[in-house]
């Protein structure tokens, strides 16, 4: 694997979940003027995630990663993307107070559009259509037009991805997240939630604490800390042309950085270790996911670890596990095993929704208990194993959706029909991401207990 890296050498390989447009004279014009366009974000910031998240490899934090299975053009608008930043803040609020560790907060947001497919086509009723494969590419609609994939919507996911990083960034740093304000991310959240007296009670003892500092001189006036956040963007590295033309070189370091996100992963789909996507991945410098699913072996993971990470960097690579909620005992400890024999440095994440979908009144769903039961045996194996559980990779929402059953309101294979608005996978609703990171913080507390008996003996 000695060969030139280049942005564009990831065409010389074979190529997964590729869309097939018909105008590649017009595909070609549109990655020319992405190329000219601004970065999104910059190679510093990429690196500062980096750095965060070689604290998590090491043990001392925890990532939390989270937001849409896909982005669309019909849901962007500042409401959802405040209700969405609201709850990602509040479930990082409870994990810090859980982990009593930093956490490192990373959205699936402001890129995260393109889409892989277990089919390329779909059918209803007599007609086929090819699949839809997000709306960087085609539209959602049932229809032959809609499906096909037109180089127009990069350009659309490139603005919209501007504008909605622009709101986060004033979010983050503009005053929202203010810890003084933990009490006001409540308003908003539906009145009879069952999260609502949980929070309260937490948001409560926060401010206790902001009063006790302030009363000693530690304020958000002469702490930025307290108010302000470090935010960060993911998506999954799908769409190749794309990313290709906002792979820029920074100046301080001479190194290639993708600009699309400041992080971004590898699918379960595509991660080949000779295709395209790997390839393409390898030369930049941005922290990278790799999604592991049932079907990577240990060597495997080794030889990927070996291809995305040559230098054993801590915080360069992040494994996203989604195996299923019936299936994470069986592969987990072979595979944290194998790094840890090699000495690998890595993080280890938790994708408890994608090993986790099934089918019921034709809609596609994920049950709570079986999302949360991946997450406990995630916990429990590594605790096991004495490797670090090092964060959770989730798809939800701030709205009050109806997509995955369960949770403390008990949503029904019946309620779905009611608000099931994702352009993809189940999300969770607010009230379930609250509610997982509740129940996670528990865990993380108890294991800390735990840690503390060994210690004292
Ligand atoms: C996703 O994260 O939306 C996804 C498609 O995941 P995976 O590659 O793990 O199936
Ligand atoms: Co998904």
């Amino acid at each position: 694997m000695a060969q030139t890296w280049t942005p564009n050498s990831w065409r010389q390989k074979p190529i997964q979940q590729v869309p097939e447009y018909p105008d590649l004279a017009a595909l070609e014009a549109t990655e020319a003027r992405l190329a000219k366009y601004p970065p999104l974000v910059f190679a510093g910031e990429a690196r500062r995630l980096k750095s965060a998240l070689a604290n998590v490899a090491e043990g001392r934090g925890f990532l939390l990663q989270g937001g849409d299975c896909a982005e669309s053009f019909a849901e962007h608008g500042a409401d959802t993307i405040r209700d969405f930043f609201r709850a990602f803040l509040q479930m990082a609020v409870v994990l810090t107070f859980g982990a009593q560790q930093p956490v490192v907060k990373v959205g699936r947001i402001a890129g995260q559009f393109a889409k892989p497919r277990s089919s390329g086509i779909e059918k209803q009723g007599d007609v086929t259509l090819p699949s839809y494969r997000g709306d960087i590419i085609n539209g959602i609609e049932f229809t032959e037009e809609a499906r096909i994939p037109n180089p127009e919507r990069q350009i659309m996911a490139y603005r919209q991805s501007a504008a909605t990083l622009n709101l986060l960034r004033a979010f983050a740093m503009g005053g929202y997240a203010n810890l003084d304000n933990v009490h006001q991310w409540m308003l908003g959240f539906v009145k009879d939630s069952p999260q609502a007296e949980r929070y309260r009670k937490l948001a409560d003892r926060i401010s206790e604490t902001m009063d006790f500092m302030k009363a000693i001189g530690i304020t958000s006036e002469n702490h930025p800390s307290l108010r302000e956040t470090d935010f960060f963007t993911s998506h999954e590295a799908l769409l190749l042309g794309y990313e290709q033309a906002l792979t820029r070189v920074d100046s301080t370091s001479g190194d290639w950085y993708a600009t699309s996100g400041h992080m971004i992963w590898i699918g379960d789909r595509t991660r080949q270790p000779d295709h395209a996507h790997i390839e393409y991945c390898r030369g930049i410098k941005n922290p990278l996911g790799l999604k592991c699913g049932p079907s990577l072996t240990a060597d495997g993971l080794l030889e990927l670890i070996d291809l995305l990470n040559p230098a054993n960097e801590a915080g360069r690579l992040t494994l996203i596990c989604r195996f299923g909620h019936d299936k994470v005992a069986e592969h987990l400890p072979r595979l944290i095993r194998a790094v840890e024999r090699e000495g690998k440095k890595v993080v280890w994440s938790c994708d408890p929704m994608h090993g986790n979908t099934i089918t019921l009144n034709n809609y596609k769903t994920r049950p709570f208990e079986r999302i949360l039961s991946e997450v406990e045996s995630f916990f429990q194996i590594h605790r096991a194993e004495g490797s670090h559980p090092g964060g959770i990779h989730i798809e939800m929402t701030g709205n009050d959706v109806t997509e995955c059953t369960g949770g403390a309101r008990a949503l029904s294979g019946d309620d779905l029909a009611d608000r099931y608005h994702t352009h993809c996978d189940p999300r969770l609703n607010a009230d379930q991401a609250l509610e997982l990171a509740f129940l996670l913080a528990e865990r993380m507390k108890g294991g800390r207990d735990e840690k503390k008996m060994v210690v004292n003996g």
